[in-house]
């Protein structure tokens, strides 16, 4: 299939454009398209067959559910059977914006979206292109981030081409993501909100909102795997074998220093994942993801630095890691996901 590429103003975004890609939508078509987070792969949530297309564009693991992207807070109510006070709250206070509620689903949600479950994941995206093109389109949108899967996720319609090229109808292009990763993810369903997947809503500012949140681990176990099934996949995986250290500065270089050499030595190609003040030996291919204290920074780069590795022959990649706060515990997360949790602790 011949993918058709689209430049669209991401602050004016043209009407004409927004209404060709929801007709793609419309007629069971795939649409790649910016988001605040990362760049999503849309379909009409409410079509199948249409649904079916994403995971066979993507190769998502059939178990893996969608999330529904909607254009106004009142579309809830024809996907979510009970809105509980503490989603209402968080509604509120954080749409349009990065944030993905798990809500227990109506009839309305085809089970291709919720692969089963009886939950179905929203959000109400920030993106004046994301929002205009769901408008359009007049139903919700299901979509992933628009990478093959156990990529990194795509930043800018660049990426989307790399990995979908051929295989979708259409990309629009409005330059690279704010974010950089993706949304935050809350299970609503349990009597204290869960943290899921932390993103661009930061467990602080859930904090803050809800008072009480319980955090799921990062690896589920066997329950937990079915609660979010995405959580049990290696993700945003450069080709190479990564190895994440993790632990306080300067002792952490030191042990990134060391690990270079000693691959090196066996004769080895390296490669780094490393904040702009961590200095690295001659030969080493470095990916820099920005300054140490600067996570915001770090996150908007961070799936940019991953696919830095995608031309080259490197053997291992070392990543340095940086504080679990504010967006810090979104790149950790997908930084050990990335390491495929082979992990040295400083
Ligand atoms: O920022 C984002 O969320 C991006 C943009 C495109 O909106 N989308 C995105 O979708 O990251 P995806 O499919 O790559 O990740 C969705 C995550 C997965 O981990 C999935 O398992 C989880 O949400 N999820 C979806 N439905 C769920 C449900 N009913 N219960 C629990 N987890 C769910
Ligand atoms: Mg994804």
């Amino acid at each position: 299939m011949l993918t058709e590429y689209c430049v669209i103003d991401a602050k004016h975004p043209d009407k004409f454009i927004l209404a060709q890609a929801a007709d793609v939508l419309i007629r069971g078509g795939l649409v790649a398209f910016p988001t605040e987070t990362v760049y999503g792969l849309g379909a009409n949530g409410l079509d199948s067959a249409a649904v079916a297309r994403i995971f066979s564009a993507k190769g998502r693991p059939a178990d893996n559910p969608l999330i529904l992207h909607i254009a106004e807070i009142r579309d809830v109510k024809e996907l979510a059977r009970h809105v509980p006070a503490n989603a209402k709250k968080l509604m509120n206070k954080y749409w349009p914006g990065p944030l993905t509620l798990v809500l227990e689903r109506t009839q309305a949600v085809p089970d291709a979206v919720s692969c089963g479950l009886n939950t179905v994941a929203i959000r109400l995206p920030e993106s004046l292109v994301a929002r205009g093109l769901i408008r359009m389109a007049g139903v919700p949108v299901a979509a992933p981030s628009a990478n093959t899967s156990g990529r990194p996720s795509p930043t800018t319609a660049q990426d989307v081409l790399v990995d979908l090229n051929g295989k979708i109808n259409m990309v629009l292009d409005a330059g690279p993501c704010d974010i950089g990763v993706e949304s935050t993810v809350v299970d609503c369903t349990t009597p204290v909100p869960t943290l899921l997947r932390p993103g661009g809503v930061t467990l602080e500012m859930l904090r803050a909102t809800l008072g009480e949140i319980e955090v799921a681990p990062a690896l589920g176990d066997a329950e937990d795997a079915v609660r979010s099934p995405g959580m049990k996949y290696t993700h945003y995986a450069p080709a190479a074998q990564m190895i994440l250290v993790e632990g306080e500065y300067p002792a952490a270089a030191a042990v990134i220093g060391d690990q270079i050499a000693k691959a090196q030595a066996e004769g080895k190609r390296v490669g780094a994942v490393v904040s702009a003040e961590t200095k690295l030996p001659p030969g080493v291919v470095a990916a820099v993801y920005g300054s140490r204290n600067n996570p915001e920074e770090i996150a908007a780069n961070l799936y940019n630095a991953l696919r830095v590795f995608d031309g080259e022959a490197v053997d291992v990649i070392l990543a340095e890691s940086i504080p679990e706060t504010g967006l810090g515990l979104a790149v950790m997360n997908r930084l050990r996901k990335a390491a495929g949790y082979r992990i040295i602790k400083a």
